[in-house]
């Protein structure tokens, strides 16, 4: 049934309320994403990621889910979302929906019904615990919620607790209880049915927990993982759910693999062990931020080893390439200064330094033109993540409040989240109304309608990039090589088959770099892509890297285009 299509897929994310506004209510929909399906075309993305559209209260954009086959009426009706799907396949594009089930919303029916009483047929679709202490008002171990605070919230009707690992309105759903499991298999073929091809599920790696739920240890950030991370069942039900529904149709499932190690990665995703076929993991970008909240120094060697670590998975092991999504800062910002003089060359060397990978490359809408992070006053922020911490701190340490917002300038995930700029003009073409959160005042400069303009925009790049991976057998199967780990400014490597191989150079820094190239043995090679006019045709011993500077060289191939 598998034809593992999206080995040679380049994935573009939509988050739908922050991508296009049809009707002017500020909030993106799915008639926006209609107009904008000639414009993913003409990427020449092949498969789209989508962040939830279904029915929800919104407490965390969607991720909060009250009716897992109805469409969320702000952004549409579910005639929109089939005109859309087909849009997308009559374009070649397929689609990929987010499940979210470790969780639902506290607004579901099953929940609603769940909280009514003990003996509610419905109450073991959750987790429910006596409380601890002698009136049961502790609750029932230490885990800490992912977005800070408890991981329980005591409800009084029936008076016991409920676990939820993010906010109390995402009730954790109890994988244990088959029924469950059955619900989520009947969902994901409602949708397969209906020609979705696959889903991206959300914190998948969450769902099952550890008999008795334990006290976890350490810090009370994100305690508990230990008992929840691929828990004791995690295998079993991945494979029951691959049997009644994920491989009885052509599709594409990865799994936001939160807290599993690449080293851990093979367990769930190797071919062989019908689970999943890629997962994200997240040390690459905790490189940069430590127990998810706090900002570090950029190190590129530690960014190397995890890019390294990754390509060196087995080879049944398919690997999943992001720098960005609705999660994460955006990665010009992160990864260099991407409000400097050279922003189109650092955002053309990140594309490079990732897509010239094995794996399937994702694109964050907003990425492809170079959007960066914006600044915002302590009141402007509107996701759920920032606005628990600043109230937390506020609580126990106000001192602490000018480092928690100093973090939350780099690390909030609403840098991710501001509207999709189209245009340089009111609501930056996202919307004719009042956004439903800040455009980006740099808006102005970066837009599509110019980059589509400047042949040498980030964007025009990244068409010619994808481009040049299609059929690419080098990058699809090639061997990987990395060159100079211990060198903190370049990333260089090599992509292999037979006698024909790519040799990739880029430099993280902003500055000028002299590289060697001796240990490469790709002198004589030939310039195929590079950021910069005026570069060497041929590899000699060493090059001068510009800043920002991106090279692939070639060896023993003639037929590839070149891209400058
Ligand atoms: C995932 C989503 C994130 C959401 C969380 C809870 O990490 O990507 O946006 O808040 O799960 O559903
Ligand atoms: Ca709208």
């Amino acid at each position: 049934m598998k034809t593992r299509w999206y080995k040679d897929a380049v994935f573009y994310q939509i988050y739908p309320r922050s991508f296009c506004d049809s009707n002017g209510d500020g909030i993106g929909d799915i008639k926006g994403i209609i107009s904008k399906l000639d414009y993913l075309r003409d990427l020449g993305i092949n498969a789209v990621w989508l962040s939830p559209v279904y029915k929800s209260p919104n407490c965390d954009n969607g991720y909060d889910i009250s009716d897992y086959r109805d469409i969320n009426p702000e952004f549409g009706t579910m005639e929109d979302f089939k005109e859309m799907l087909k849009g997308m396949h009559d374009r070649g594009i397929r689609l990929v929906m987010d499940l979210v089930v470790n969780h639902s919303s506290d607004e579901h029916f099953w929940f609603q019904e769940s909280k009514k009483s003990k003996d509610n047929p419905y109450r073991d679709y959750y987790i429910w615990r006596e409380g601890k202490g002698k009136d049961g008002k502790k609750p029932p171990n230490n885990w800490t919620s992912r977005f800070t605070g408890k991981a329980w919230t005591f409800d009084e009707k029936t008076k016991e607790w409920y676990l939820h690992l993010f906010t109390s309105k995402q009730p954790d759903l109890n994988w244990d209880n088959p029924k469950v499991r059955e619900e989520v298999a009947n969902i994901c073929n409602f949708w397969f049915e209906m020609g979705v091809d696959g889903f991206r599920c959300d914190v998948i790696t969450y769902i099952s927990k550890e008999e008795g739920l334990p006290d976890g240890k350490g810090l009370p950030i994100l305690r508990g993982d230990e008992h929840f991370v691929l828990g004791p069942n995690i295998h079993k039900y991945f494979n029951e759910i691959n049997e009644k529904a994920w491989s009885r149709y052509d599709t594409m499932i990865v799994g936001e693999a939160i807290g599993c190690k690449l080293k851990d990665a093979p367990s769930i995703i190797a071919e062989d062990r019908n689970e999943l076929d890629s997962a994200i993991t997240f040390e690459l970008v905790q490189v940069d931020f430590k127990s998810d909240f706090l900002p570090v120094k950029f190190n590129l060697r530690k960014f190397k080893q995890v890019q390294s670590a990754w390509q060196n998975l087995p080879s049944n092991c398919w690997p999943t390439l992001y720098y960005e999504n609705h999660d994460q800062p955006r990665s010009i910002t992160r990864y260099g200064n991407g409000y400097g003089i050279h922003r189109k060359e650092l955002g053309k060397m990140l594309a490079v330094s990732y897509f010239m990978l094995r794996g399937t490359p994702y694109i964050f809408e907003g990425q492809e033109i170079g959007m960066t992070n914006i600044y915002l006053k302590p009141d402007e922020y509107v996701d759920v993540m920032a606005k628990q911490i600043f109230t937390i701190v506020k609580k126990v340490f106000p001192p602490l409040l000018p480092f928690a917002r100093w973090a939350m300038s780099k690390r909030a995930r609403d840098h991710a989240r501001t509207p999709m700029q189209w245009e340089g003009k009111q609501g930056c073409g996202f919307t004719t109304g009042t956004p439903w959160m800040k455009v980006n005042p740099n808006c102005d400069d970066i837009n599509v309608v110019s980059a589509l303009k400047n042949p040498n925009s980030i964007l025009n790049f990244y068409k010619k990039l994808i481009d040049f991976r299609k059929g690419n057998d080098i990058i699809k199967n090639g061997t990987y090589k990395e060159y100079y780990a211990g060198n903190k400014n370049v990333f260089c490597f090599e992509r292999k088959t037979g006698d024909k191989a790519y040799l990739v150079i880029c430099n993280f820094k902003e500055k000028n770099i002299p590289f060697n190239v001796d240990d490469t043995g790709m002198k004589g090679a030939k310039l195929v892509i590079s950021n910069y006019p005026n570069q060497e045709d041929v590899l000699g011993d060493a090059i001068l890297l510009k800043p920002y500077e991106a090279v692939v060289f070639e060896k023993g191939n003639s037929d590839s285009k070149r891209i400058i």
